[in-house]
C-alpha cells in the first residue's frame, strides 16, 4: 500500500495494467479512455449534475446503462491498482487511468487534478440517456455536448478519441476499429475520415455503420469502420472545418485534445485557489474512497456499500 496522496505510485501501477496481449488489440488503454470519458460525460450544466465526481458507474443505475456496456472490463482491469492503493477514490482512479493511457499510447500530456469523491449510495447517480448514441447525427451531437458546455470545435476534438480502440458487436452492436493501429494515439482518425470512401453497411445484427471497402484487402483483414456520428463530423459544415484542420495539423489536434479532455474530466467540479474541490459532497464527506470491488469483469452491478475508506490528504 502506498501512502495516501502518492498519485505517482498509482500512475506507475496503471501503466503496469496497460499491456494485455490477450485482450482486444493488446492494450487496456482504449477502454480506460472510454471509461474516463463516460464517467465524465454525464454532466448537465443546467442542473449541475453528473460528471466524474462520484464514480456512479459502480451502481447498476449507471453501470448498467446500455451506453456503458463493456466498461466493466475497464473497471475490472483497474481493481488490482485499487487493491494496492485503497486510499484513492474510484472517481480519481478512473479519470487518472484515462489520462495515463492517452500519454502512454503516444498522446499529449493532459492536466489531471485529484480530489474527486465516491458516492456512498446511488441517490445522486445521473439518469440514463445522457451519453451520445453513435447511430445519430450532428443535431444529436450538439444536443448532448452543448448540454455539457462544449462548442463545435471541442466536440470534434473530443471525437478524436476514436483514434483509439474499437467497437464490439457484443457491447454497442457496432463492430471494428476506426484506424489500423488502434493503440497509438494520433490524428489518423481525421485523416481516414477525409481520405477514404465510407459506405453504409448493415451488419448481421441489423446495426448500420460505415465501412471502408479496401480493394487491396486480404482475407482475414479487418474492415475499418466509422459510426454515423463520426461521418456526421464530415457532412456538417461547421464540424468539417475542424476535421480538416486536425487531419492537417497533428500538433494542433494534440493541443486541443489535451485541453478539452482536461475540461471533460473536470466537468461539475469546483475548486478553490488551492485546487481543493469545494463541491458540497466533497467538503461535507471528505475524500471518501469506496471499498474495493471484485476483480471479475461483469461485476458492473455491485453495491458501493460497506465501510468507505476516508483518506486524509
Ligand atoms: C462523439 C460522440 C461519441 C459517440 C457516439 C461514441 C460512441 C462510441 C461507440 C459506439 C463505441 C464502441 C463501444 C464498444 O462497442 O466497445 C465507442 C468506443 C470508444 N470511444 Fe466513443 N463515442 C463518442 C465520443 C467519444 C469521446 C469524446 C471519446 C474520448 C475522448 C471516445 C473514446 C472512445 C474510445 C477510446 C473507444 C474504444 C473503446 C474500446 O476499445 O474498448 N468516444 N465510442
Amino acid at each position: 500500500m502506498s501512502s495516501a496522496g502518492d498519485y505517482n505510485a498509482v500512475k506507475r501501477d496503471i501503466v503496469a495494467q496497460l499491456k494485455k496481449p490477450d485482450y482486444d488489440d493488446g492494450s487496456t488503454g482504449p477502454v480506460f479512455v472510454r471509461l474516463a470519458w463516460h464517467a465524465s460525460g454525464t454532466y448537465d450544466l443546467e442542473t449541475d449534475t453528473g460528471g466524474s465526481n462520484g464514480a456512479g458507474m459502480r451502481y447498476e443505475a449507471e453501470g448498467g446503462d446500455p451506453a456503458n456496456a463493456g466498461l466493466q472490463h475497464g473497471r475490472a482491469f483497474l481493481e488490482p491498482v485499487k487493491e494496492k492503493h485503497p486510499w484513492i477514490t474510484y472517481s480519481d482512479l478512473w479519470t487518472l487511468a484515462g489520462v495515463v493511457a492517452i500519454k502512454e499510447m503516444g498522446g499529449p500530456d493532459i492536466a489531471w487534478k485529484p480530489g474527486r469523491t465516491d458516492l456512498v449510495d446511488d441517490s445522486k447517480v445521473p439518469p440514463r440517456g445522457r451519453l451520445p448514441d453513435g447511430a445519430q447525427g450532428a443535431d444529436h451531437l450538439r444536443f448532448i455536448f452543448y448540454r455539457m458546455g462544449f462548442n463545435d470545435q471541442e466536440i470534434v476534438a473530443l471525437a478524436g478519441g476514436h483514434n483509439l480502440g474499437r467497437c464490439h458487436a457484443d457491447r454497442s452492436g457496432f463492430n471494428g476499429p476506426w484506424v489500423n493501429n488502434p493503440t497509438r494515439f494520433s490524428n489518423q482518425f481525421f485523416k481516414l475520415l477525409l481520405k477514404l470512401e465510407w459506405k453504409p453497411k448493415t451488419l448481421e445484427n441489423g446495426v448500420s455503420q460505415f465501412v471502408y471497402e479496401d480493394p487491396d484487402a486480404e482475407e482475414g483483414d479487418e474492415q475499418l469502420m466509422m459510426l454515423p456520428t463520426d461521418v456526421a463530423l464530415l457532412t456538417d459544415p461547421a464540424f468539417s472545418v475542424w476535421v480538416k484542420r486536425y487531419a492537417e495539423d497533428k500538433d494542433l489536434f494534440f493541443d486541443h485534445f489535451s485541453k478539452v479532455f482536461a475540461k471533460l474530466i473536470e466537468l461539475g467540479i469546483q475548486r478553490n485557489e488551492k485546487e481543493a474541490i469545494i463541491n458540497t459532497d466533497n467538503v461535507k464527506g471528505g475524500y471518501i474512497s469506496a471499498p474495493k470491488k471484485s476483480n471479475t469483469p461483469g461485476a458492473s452491478s455491485g453495491q458501493g456499500g460497506g465501510c468507505p475508506f476516508r483518506a486524509r490528504l
